[in-house]
């Protein structure tokens, strides 16, 4: 059995994880997570639960008595709006926090890091599908983070021997997201409909997105766990979708209309974002990606409930 951590397991993302990483059947599953955003009842029965801030003293004693093999690294500040109002604690949750874990992996012998990147890394290049090769160049202190927070993994994995692999997240959505988090757009539309109000579009809806599906994030999670080398992968459907082609989808989803205002554009919102794949599925082999229709419908069938 593969020991493995996952911080901010209890989160959206993570309640898709978990679960996955259970049914490979060869891992033994831990999770920590200080409840900030996540819920206990997200974790599945039977995985065992530390409630425990990444940044805490106590972290290297628990790292060093459990000696996992890999830890995927999920917990975070995820919100951009909060990182521009507040630059510090974001920095202090997502580099420090992480740097206090990377000490922890070191002195305990974990052999394998997975870390949650964004797209935000990117800023608004419009050189599209954007490929991992680009220059990150933030427009966000939450996309500075991380970019920060991959720099400081791969210097860890030159100079102490640390695997990792660091993920890039496109639009992720699916089930008990929250509305808050980063690419919320599917979540907060799915809760209007649900309470049956009026959604709202900023700008014309010809502004796309990259929408993929936690069950595909957490699909590209399990195939990494014990892969030996380094790689750097975005995780994205490779398809650019308008928020007008979104409506149509949800519509067909749902089998009636939707009631869609359209208000003016958000300064700073980028046009357009599309990521590509093709490294995921050269280098883990994944070659399936949950389409959107199928995706929506898992989404609205929770958020209906
Ligand atoms: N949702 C997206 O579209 C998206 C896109 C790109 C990257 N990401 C990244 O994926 C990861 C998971 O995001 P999510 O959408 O599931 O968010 P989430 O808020 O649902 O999950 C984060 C989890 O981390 C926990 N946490 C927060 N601070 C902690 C701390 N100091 N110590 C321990 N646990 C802590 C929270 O309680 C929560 O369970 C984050 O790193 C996020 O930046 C998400």
């Amino acid at each position: 059995m593969r020991k493995i951590l996952v911080t901010g397991g209890a989160g959206f993302i993570g309640s898709h994880v978990v679960p996955a990483l259970l049914d490979r059947g060869d891992c033994e599953v831990t999770v920590l997570d200080n409840l900030s955003t996540g819920r206990r009842a997200y974790v599945p029965a039977g995985v065992s639960f530390r409630l425990l801030d990444i940044r805490s003293r106590e972290l290297e004693d628990f790292l060093a008595r459990e000696k996992f093999q890999t830890v995927i690294h999920l917990a975070a500040q995820t919100l951009v709006p909060y990182s521009m109002a507040h630059p510090e604690a974001d920095e202090d949750l997502n580099v420090a926090g992480l740097v206090h874990l990377l000490e922890g992996c070191r002195k305990s012998g974990v052999e394998q890091i997975i870390f949650s990147s964004s797209a935000a890394i990117y800023g608004d290049n419009q050189n599209l599908p954007l490929q991992e090769t680009e220059m990150p160049a933030p427009t966000s202190f939450y996309g500075l983070s991380k970019a920060m927070g991959e720099s400081y993994i791969r210097l860890y994995s030159q100079a102490f021997g640390l695997h990792h692999v660091i993920f890039r997240f496109a639009n992720v959505y699916g089930e008990r997201q929250g509305e808050t988090g980063e690419g919320g757009v599917i979540s907060i539309f799915a809760r209007k409909i649900a309470q049956q109000e009026p959604v709202t579009i900023f700008g014309d809806g010809n502004q796309t997105r990259d929408f993929v599906y936690a069950g595909d994030i957490a699909r590209a999670m399990c195939l990494a766990v014990g892969y030996s080398g380094c790689a750097t992968l975005n995780v994205s459907t490779n398809k650019e979708v308008s928020l007008n082609q979104l409506i149509t989808v949800l519509e067909k989803v749902l089998g009636h209309r939707m009631d869609v205002r359209y208000g003016p554009v958000r300064p700073g919102d980028i046009y357009a974002s599309v990521l590509s794949h093709k490294a995921l599925v050269e280098t883990l082999g994944m070659r399936e990606y949950t389409d959107l229709e199928t995706g929506l419908a898992k989404t609205m069938a929770y958020f209906q409930k």
